[in-house]
């Protein structure tokens, strides 16, 4: 038996602080039980009652002559750690606390001690501070919501109480099928992860929807996703860009916590919602439909505008319409008029009724060529909406087709809306716009792929690097009470991770600097390193393309006197003579130690396109190689790496390498670094490489 099993399918409950007044949350759980025929006794508990509602009540757990699976606890704060002792001891396992005043009003501590002590005998806390837990499978209604929801197979899972109070009469107007909603609030033990856990088992559950505020523990959360083999959408709420203000990195700054959230989503294979309305369709697409296994999705319509638009909608989605095969079409073509098209969307024209649907269905069920469906229908008068649903019921039914998805949209007025509910009772989903209908069937594709991928981990670490030496580094900058290292360090920091920095020495006179240029070949670059000038360029302290040891001379005296004016109290290490990189294209790789999910490597194209139209990408760190390139695929300035007038591919490939290794480089050192940048990397075309120009590294605070 799953551990959670008590909490989430009891077969039988206590509800402590059932109270004997109407119009309070003890007795309205009481009252949910029973009228949602929970099959299980019901035990009220109530130190002043010998019964409620018909119900015979204990003056306290300990008094109940049967062992309890779950209790819910309706009574004040200052009474819950009590009851958790009580309920301890007498064997109870799953504590669903519906009390408010923990946590989240800095009661932490009682918080703690409640979750110590149900742990202490096996147990489980979920919450406190929720409206309560509700199973269909188990007809539990352990909650003050008003009822049990509408039957169906989607867990959904939300950290808020008033949300969940919300969707449950949602469901029924909608028919958005639940199999359990559980409120997490305060998430003291049970979290998403556990969640998530406890229904990919659950064999009632076909899809997971979780509302998110916040994730405790990031990795947990993304195992959890990855190993559950379901589909789980994930709706974050809260999305700003928080942390972003107090960033010190350019990376930091892009950072942003929804960019990171919805990287950490898409690597623990969640499917990401905009909006509520959003993690609904998708939810119920999901929870109703197979996956789309291949990109070849045909919309069969009766009209051109809505076609048209489901059309442009899929591309946006990433299921971009193709056209059909001329034998395709020639089958295709046999139920519509001359004047209607035959090739993607098929439109078979107004004036369409049930037989031209009834056709144009059945080919595109029995067609190999086709992956997944969208029924489109815009009501006319010629035709009964719930005629052309149930067309589309009887025609699934008669060819037996269940693994190929299929999803309905229907404008129109109350005829549709008719039409929907027929569909969704057949388990079809059924949505009021082209949009929605082909996010759904995206969504169906995106699942489908994250089912090939699996819970495969793809990231070797790399062997080739120095550790040892690298925390010396960072060892020598803290011991010099530095917060964050300077250009030199953290380039030979990212070269012991095998990143390929220019070649660069510090030097501290005009004649050291002068032999170093002649080592490292002219022309070289001049820039000084000092903890106390983050712009080196705003304090004058670059000098670039320094041809003979003249100009070198020069450069270093000018950088001197420059950064001498903009800050004559700066601490000054020396200036930088660095090997001149050829031009290329400049790119931008670093790293946030985000607060949820640890290390996260940002990508992006440098210039404008990081400053101006943050064009830029993450994912939790460590990634692969495969993870990298695909980053680099998902910015829009992608076609600039595939090469644009005339220019050849860049070299893709090893940049991917390079992310790569910097992932393990601040996975490696999490506990260190906070930030990095490796601002610009300039990358060639292909089998040229790239190298690392600069490169910032902020320590974590001690
Ligand atoms: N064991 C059993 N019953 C007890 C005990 C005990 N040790 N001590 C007291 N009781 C009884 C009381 O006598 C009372 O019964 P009675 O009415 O018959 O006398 C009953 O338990 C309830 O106790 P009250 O003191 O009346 O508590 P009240 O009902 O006012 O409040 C509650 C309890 C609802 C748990 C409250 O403290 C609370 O936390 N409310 C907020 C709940 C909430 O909003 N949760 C988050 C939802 S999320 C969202 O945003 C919607």
């Amino acid at each position: 038996m799953h551990e959670l099993e008590p909490v989430f399918n009891p077969r039988s409950i206590a509800v402590i602080g059932a109270s004997r007044r109407e119009g309070t949350i003890g007795q309205q759980v009481t009252k949910n039980l029973i009228d949602g025929k929970f099959p299980g006794p019901i035990y009220p508990i109530n130190p002043g009652a010998t019964e409620i509602l018909g119900l015979k009540a204990y003056p306290s757990i300990g008094d109940v002559p049967e062992p309890v699976d779950a209790a819910v606890y309706c009574v004040p704060a200052d009474k819950v750690l009590e009851v958790a002792r009580q309920c301890a001891k007498a064997g109870v396992k799953g504590h669903i606390v519906i009390t408010s005043g923990f946590a989240e009003v800095g009661n932490k501590r009682e918080e703690d001690e409640l979750v110590q002590i149900a742990k202490g005998s096996g147990g489980r806390v979920i919450g406190p501070n929720i409206v309560g837990t509700m199973s269909n499978p188990a007809k539990a209604n352990a909650s003050f919501a008003p009822v049990l929801p509408y039957v169906g197979q989607t867990a959904l899972i939300s950290q808020s109480g008033a949300l969940i109070i919300a969707l449950d009469t949602v469901t029924y107007a909608r028919k958005f099928g639940v199999s359990s909603m559980i409120s997490l609030g305060n998430m003291a033990d049970v979290d998403f992860a556990d969640c998530i856990e406890y229904y990919a088992q659950d064999m009632n559950t076909k899809c997971i929807a979780l509302y998110i505020e916040g994730v405790k523990n990031g990795y947990k959360f993304m195992q959890a996703g990855r190993w559950a083999g379901k589909p789980i959408v994930a709706l974050k709420a809260g999305v700003s860009a928080h942390g972003a203000a107090a960033a010190a990195s350019h990376t930091g700054s892009l950072a942003g916590s929804v960019k990171v959230y919805q990287a950490a989503c898409n690597q623990a294979h969640m499917i990401w919602a905009t909006d509520l309305e959003d993690m609904l369709n998708k939810s119920q697409a999901l929870a109703m439909q197979p996956v789309l296994k291949g990109d070849k999705v045909v919309i069969i319509t009766n009209g051109g505008g809505i076609g048209v638009l489901g059309s442009d909608a899929a591309e946006r989605h990433g299921i971009p319409l193709q056209a059909a095969p001329a034998d395709v079409q020639a089958q295709f073509r046999k139920f519509m008029p001359d004047f209607g098209s035959p090739k993607n969307p098929v439109d078979i024209t107004g004036g369409s009724g049930v037989a031209g649907y009834e056709g144009a269905i059945e080919t595109a069920l029995r067609c190999p060529w086709v992956d997944g469906i969208g029924v489109f229908y815009c009501e006319t008068a010629v035709t009964k909406a719930t005629d052309i649903a149930n067309a589309l019921i009887t025609k699934l039914k008669e060819t037996g087709i269940t693994d190929k998805p299929v999803v309905a949209c229907f404008v129109g007025g109350a005829g549709s809306v008719e039409a929907g509910k027929v569909l969704l009772e057949a388990s079809i989903p059924y949505y009021d716009c082209p949009n929605k209908a082909m996010s759904a069937l995206a969504a169906l594709r995106q699942a489908s792929r994250f089912q090939e991928v699996g819970c495969k981990v793809d990231f070797e670490p790399y062997t080739d690097v120095d550790k040892r030496k690298a925390r010396s580094i960072i060892a020598a900058a803290r011991a010099a009470g530095r917060k964050a290292l300077t250009e030199p360090e953290a380039k030979e920091l990212f070269a012991c991770y095998g990143l390929p920095v220019t070649k660069s020495s510090l030097a501290k006179t005009e004649e050291e600097a002068v032999h170093f240029a002649q080592e490292i070949g002219f022309p070289v670059v001049l820039k000084i390193v000092s903890p106390d000038i983050l712009h080196k360029s705003d304090a004058g302290g670059v000098r670039v393309n320094l041809k003979d040891a003249e100009a070198v001379c020069a450069g270093f005296r000018a950088i001197m006197e420059n950064v001498r004016r903009y800050k004559a109290d700066a601490d000054l290490h020396g200036i930088l003579v660095c090997e001149m990189a050829p031009l290329g294209s400049e790119v931008i790789i670093g790293s946030v130690n985000d607060a949820t999910f640890g290390p996260t490597v940002m990508f992006g194209l440098g210039g404008v396109f990081v400053e101006v139209l943050k064009d830029v990408t993450f994912r939790v760190a460590p990634i692969s190689i495969e993870c990298a390139l695909a980053m680099q695929q998902e910015i829009k300035g992608y076609p600039m790496l595939q090469g644009v007038r005339g220019e050849k591919r860049r070299d893709q490939e090893v940049l991917a390498g390079v992310l790569s290794r910097l992932s393990q480089l601040v996975s490696d050192l999490e506990d260190d670094i906070a930030e990095t940048d490796a601002n610009p990397i300039l990358l060639y075309e292909e089998g040229k490489g790239c190298r690392v120009v600069d490169a910032r590294v902020i320590l974590k605070p001690r």
